[in-house]
């Protein structure tokens, strides 16, 4: 690795004074089977790449649902609705403590077995059995039918054979993941492959305050994976958010370097610089932020994790500029670890060609007092703000590229983790054909 130097002031510890490069000189030339041309968003677009990536990608990848703190103790169940897959399925606890998951449908007429007064939105709660709104079947937290509503008039039916359709599920450091196909080609740590590895010991399980928020986003799921995991927008889309215009002109002049881009197989990661040390009081930043000792990288005082270092996957080349991590797991999840320990989580579940239910989430250790809930809270709406305005632009993006009047678009070097998805992308719908 060779050292770039980069000269600019150090304004409330933001600065990316220096940068990594590999010796090559370029994040994507590392990788030649990426290329280096313009590239076609026609995979964003086309509904007939959508219908094969839902068969080739999403009914065959284990997919992130939630964390397991979702379903604390036996009876505790959540449903999620899984369009791409062209399923919903239930999560549940049993009565002998393993976790489950089931496709929501009712063996006797196809109903859908879990729902609450609209039978399109998620579910959650707790319960001793599941039972069919519709003729009264039930069900054990185990998936066995348990009871039949005049059972006699069933020709001597045998129960055991009308059970939930069992669904695949597997836990990674306290995350659910979920593989509708029968037969998964690989087990979901062997696919989560290094990446996962590297970040294993982080200690998730501490940070169980959670702020969620969704929206139906009228873009194509890609776009919005592409809009954060590069950082070259933020400088110029992002601009206002800066505490001043001249600081915002300062940092739109100076560009964004990130410290480390990464691919690991399907998945892709890029460490990034960000705030260092908490800002000093004659430093200027926003007065809500001083206010709240708060922002968009979270709470300035840090609780203790207890970790003695980081995993060595998280700030892998440990730069001390270091400010957070963007994980990137294929093909639709997720997870940004902050240095002031609380971390994120996106999903982005496609709904048609061109829409997306986003669901962006931040974990944070229980507050202790007022004032740490209201910076957990400042950093949660600031994060609202930059998801705006991301999304609004990914919107405008999507209503052109549909117009089909550009067919390819050059990308630069540090928008190489989106030049990787599309590839990968690709070449999953391509394996499936063949
Ligand atoms: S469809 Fe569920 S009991 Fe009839
Ligand atoms: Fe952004």
């Amino acid at each position: 690795m060779a050292l770039v130097e980069k000269k600019k002031g150090d304004g409330a510890g933001w600065a990316a004074l220096r940068i990594q490069k590999p010796s090559v000189g370029s994040w994507t030339q590392v990788y030649p089977e990426l290329g280096t041309g313009p590239i076609s968003y026609d995979d964003s677009i086309s509904p007939e790449f959508f219908e094969a990536e839902r068969e080739a990608i999403f009914k065959r990848c284990w997919l992130n649902v939630g964390r397991v703190e979702q379903v604390p103790k036996p009876g505790s169940y959540f449903t999620k609705e899984l369009a791409a897959a062209n399923t919903s399925i239930i999560v549940v606890r049993g009565a002998d403590q393993k976790i489950r998951a089931f496709h929501n449908i009712c063996r006797h007429r196809g109903n859908k077995l879990v729902w609450t007064d609209y039978p399109d939105r998620e579910d959650r709660g707790t319960c001793r059995q599941f039972a069919c709104k519709y003729h009264g079947w039930r069900y054990a937290l185990d998936g066995k039918l348990t009871f039949i509503q005049q059972e006699g008039e069933f020709f001597g039916i045998d129960k055991e054979k009308y059970g939930l359709v069992e669904v695949n599920l597997d836990v990674w450091e306290g995350f659910l993941f979920v593989n509708v196909s029968r037969d998964p080609v690989q087990p979901l740590r062997e696919f989560l492959g290094e990446m996962a590895w590297g970040m294993e010991g982080y200690p998730f399980h501490k940070l169980t305050q959670v702020f969620r928020y969704r929206s139906e986003v009228k873009a194509n799921w890609k776009l919005y994976m592409d809009a954060f995991q590069e950082f070259y927008h933020a400088p110029v889309l992002h601009k206002r958010q800066m505490p001043t215009p001249e600081m915002a002109q300062a940092l739109y002049e100076f560009g964004y370097h990130g410290i480390h881009y990464e691919l690991f197989g399907p998945h892709r990661m890029i460490a990034s610089t960000g705030r260092t040390r908490i800002p000093r009081d004659d430093e200027t930043v926003k007065p809500i932020d001083r206010l709240t000792r708060s922002g968009l990288q979270g709470p300035w005082d840090e609780p203790d994790l207890g970790l003695a270092e980081l995993p060595r996957g998280i700030n892998p080349t440990r730069s001390p500029l270091w400010g957070l991590d963007s994980f990137q797991f294929f093909p639709n999840f997720v997870i940004l670890v902050w240095k002031p320990n609380w971390y994120l989580t996106y999903h982005y579940w496609p709904l048609t060609v061109d829409t997306h239910l986003f669901e962006g989430a931040l974990y944070f250790v229980p507050p202790k007092n007022a004032a740490e809930r209201l910076a957990q809270e400042a950093a949660a709406v600031t994060f609202k703000e930059y998801g705006l305005q991301d999304a609004n632009t990914l919107e405008a993006t999507q209503s052109m590229l549909k117009a089909r009047v550009v067919g390819e678009f050059p990308l630069g070097d540090q928008e190489v983790l989106c030049r990787h998805l599309h590839k990968v992308a690709q070449d999953w719908v391509k394996a499936y054909h063949a």
